[in-house]
């Protein structure tokens, strides 16, 4: 079976698409610097699959270590997943957030071309669409105005592989672009581990249900929206972690060398709904209130799926319920997250 080498593939999305794609028979090989991710997520993939990964603790901005990794596996495609994803620190160390993600990402080409890989998939993120509100986002949308470096990095990143496309018309590169990823695997043994205090919505309700904090705040009520909070297409992680899969099977018959897909299930859902269907999940009310708007947010967000549907085969199998309750049995078993 082909080998993929999953980079950042000890992080939330990463290792949830390990299991996918070691469910779909395919040999994995991760490298990750552990920058975002704990090292007991390798534990945690041996409960579940039976199996160990062949694990680097590399930086993927080091050329050397990074070919290493090609010399020494016979890697048939990458998926690119490493990278700094936090839009507020993006804001606070812009360097860091340039350097890291697109030297990393142009470290990866080299290597690839280095050793004749021709298949990527790349992570980006409906942040690519920037400050419109053109609903539903089609691939063919336009591509906006970012409104903090991280998301310049992906909006730089697609730029990059389509100019490095060009000089190399026999590259395979998928942009994937997700929408809202939520959830945990099944299991409970995995999930979204956030260091510090979450800027996300759901590992903030996480822990407020849990009784880790105390309050959550929803940012703004007075949006053009049907109960005046913001829509967001929130996507369980294992649908989008079988996207992957898809991905990978679409690059090796694919025509064109880019290839553009939104990951999302096509559906708008408030952060009232949100709050209410976690309270399903967990069994009690969440404490929360309502504050002023975040600045840099959209009222909605929620993908086209149509393409993806058609062109991939992927459609989403969960919806809100599902993802509020593996995120709560996940919490449930690891209140302080994973150790160190
Ligand atoms: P994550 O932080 O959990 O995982 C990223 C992993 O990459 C971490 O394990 C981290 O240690 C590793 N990493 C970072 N820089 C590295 C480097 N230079 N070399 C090697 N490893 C490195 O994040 P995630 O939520 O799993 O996101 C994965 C990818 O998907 C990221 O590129 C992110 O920008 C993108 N994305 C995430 C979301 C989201 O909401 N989670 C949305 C859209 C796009
Ligand atoms: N929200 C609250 N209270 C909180 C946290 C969030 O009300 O404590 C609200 C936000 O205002 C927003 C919604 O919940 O309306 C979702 O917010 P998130 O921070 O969970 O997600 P975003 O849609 O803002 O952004 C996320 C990632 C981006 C990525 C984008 C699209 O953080 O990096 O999804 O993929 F680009």
């Amino acid at each position: 079976m082909p080998t993929i080498l999953v980079t950042g593939g000890n992080g939330y999305i990463g290792s949830h698409t390990v299991i996918s794609l070691f469910n779909s028979g395919y040999d994995v090989v991760i490298a990750d610097n552990l920058a975002n991710s704990k090292m007991e997520v390798q534990n945690r993939l041996k409960q579940i699959t039976g199996r160990e990964f062949k694990f680097y603790n590399v930086d993927c901005c080091d050329e050397a270590a990074l070919d290493k990794v090609f010399g020494e596996n016979r890697i048939d495609s990458v998926i690119h997943f490493a990278g700094l994803k936090a839009v507020g620190e993006s804001v606070r160390m812009p360097l860091e957030y340039y350097s890291n993600n697109i030297g990393s990402m142009i470290t990866v080409l080299k290597c690839m071309e280095k050793h004749g890989v021709k298949n990527l998939v790349f992570s980006s993120s409906a942040t690519v669409y920037g400050m419109s509100e053109d609903v539903p986002f089609t691939e063919a949308s336009p591509l906006g105005t970012c409104t903090n470096p991280y998301g310049w990095t992906k909006w730089m990143i697609e730029q990059i592989l389509r100019d490095y496309a060009v000089a190399h018309p026999d590259m395979r590169i998928c942009l994937l672009r997700y929408f809202n990823p939520v959830g945990a695997h099944e299991s409970g043994l995995i999930g979204e581990d956030p260091k510090g205090i979450p800027n996300n919505l759901f590992p903030y309700i996480s822990k407020v249900a849990g009784g880790t904090l105390e309050c959550l705040t929803v940012f703004g009520d007075d949006y053009d929206t049907p109960d005046g909070t913001c829509l967001r297409d929130y996507i369980h992680v294992c649908d989008l972690a079988d996207g992957h899969v898809k991905a990978i099977e679409y690059l090796a018959k694919a025509d064109e060398p880019v290839s553009v897909f939104n990951l999302g299930t096509g559906k708008g859902t408030s952060v009232k709904e949100a709050v209410a269907a976690f309270e399903k999940a967990c069994g009690h009310p969440i404490n929360h209130v309502f504050g002023a708007r975040r600045p840099g947010d959209i009222a909605v967000c929620y993908a086209s799926t149509e393409k993806a549907e058609r062109v991939l085969g992927f459609k989403a199998k969960y919806g809100i319920d599902e993802m509020c309750s593996s995120c709560w049995k996940w919490q449930t078993m690891n209140p302080e997250g994973l150790k160190d």
